[in-house]
């Protein structure tokens, strides 16, 4: 289940209804499925697409989504640091980001409206950070996540980096 931060308020919340409508109120949605599905760390794309294709399908039936992948990083993916640092940097998309985590951990920062805020995300997470807000993507310690990314245009994906340097006021160094 997730978990959510502000760390200039000193405040931590993991009931899953609080974080949920906290996130609502800040235009994201937020939501927890089952994730039961054993898959090894090298599973493929395909794999863990097909573990999950009973949820996935009418979900991206409804909301009109077209294409599904999936981020798998691990403690022995090549170029590890350059990804980590990829993700770091605050950003925004065109189009709405929306991950369901399947396994490990991925910590979400945001960054609305001069307030900035964290939500960890495990197994069953699955959030969508709307197209245009700033944001950015922890690996977090143990660089051990896989996701399932929903797109409707992967090219909508594409980060827009902002330059704030907002970012490394939060990030931890690894
Ligand atoms: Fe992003």
């Amino acid at each position: 289940m997730a978990v959510l931060k502000i760390p200039d308020a000193n405040v931590t919340i993991d009931n899953f209804k609080e974080i949920q409508s906290f996130l609502e109120a800040r235009g994201i949605w937020h939501d927890h499925w089952k994730a039961e599905e054993v898959l090894s760390s090298d599973a493929s794309q395909d794999e863990v697409l097909a573990a999950y294709a009973r949820e996935l399908k009418p979900f991206m039936e409804r909301g009109g989504y077209k294409t599904a992948d999936v981020i798998n990083v691990h403690a022995e993916t090549p170029n590890l640091p350059a990804i980590r640092t990829k993700f770091l940097a605050e950003h925004t998309h065109t189009e709405d980001e929306i991950r369901f985590f399947v396994d490990g951990e991925g910590i979400f920062w945001f960054h609305a409206a001069e307030e900035v805020f964290s939500v960890a995300c495990h197994a069953g997470d699955l959030l969508s950070v709307p197209a245009n807000m700033t944001h950015w993507f922890d690996l977090g310690p143990q660089a051990n996540v896989k996701a399932i990314r929903i797109f409707i245009d992967a090219s909508g994906w594409v980060p827009n980096y902002t330059d704030s340097g907002i970012d490394k006021k939060y990030n931890p160094s690894y």
